[in-house]
């Protein structure tokens, strides 16, 4: 992420209304909607979008062609193959009482791990990462 998308994520993004409304289902999903009734070209729609029935439900209803995931794969990475497997009762979820963790190290360009993982995970992380 740029410096600048980095400070533009950190003013906007904690914001209390757009913090907030970040942790509902869905949150951006009537955005890339409303985008896609104006455009020709793929939009993908993004923002909370946590269950393999959700994310087919946006394509279906048309409302966009590809399905965005953050949080959603740094919390488990192995989301998609869970999903395709109908797996789902495997996936470790993003914690909705998390205080977003993993957003504030990346807008402060830190480096960021999802309070989900397994300690070794984690210390695993920081090693490549140093
Ligand atoms: C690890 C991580 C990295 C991110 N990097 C970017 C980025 O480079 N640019 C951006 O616009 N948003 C970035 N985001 C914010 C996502 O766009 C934001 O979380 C979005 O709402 C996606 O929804 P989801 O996290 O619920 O899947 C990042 C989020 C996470 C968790
Ligand atoms: S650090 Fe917190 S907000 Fe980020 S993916 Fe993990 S549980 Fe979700």
């Amino acid at each position: 992420m740029s410096e600048t998308g980095r400070k533009a994520c950190t003013h906007l993004f904690f914001l209390p209304d757009v913090l907030q409304s970040s942790r509902k289902e869905g949150t951006m999903v009537h955005l890339a909607g409303a985008v896609k009734k104006e455009v020709e070209i793929r939009v993908i729609a993004a923002g909370r979008i946590a269950t393999g029935a959700f994310a087919q439900r946006v394509l279906t209803e048309g409302k966009a062609d590809l399905i965005g995931l953050a949080r959603v794969l740094w919390a488990d990475p192995e989301w998609p193959a869970k999903v395709r497997e109908g797996r789902e009762n495997e996936i470790i979820h993003c914690c909705l009482d998390c205080d977003e963790t993993c957003t504030k190290l990346v807008t402060k360009g830190k480096v960021a791990f999802c309070v989900r993982w397994p300690h070794e995970k984690r210390m695993d992380w920081k090693d490549k990462m140093v």
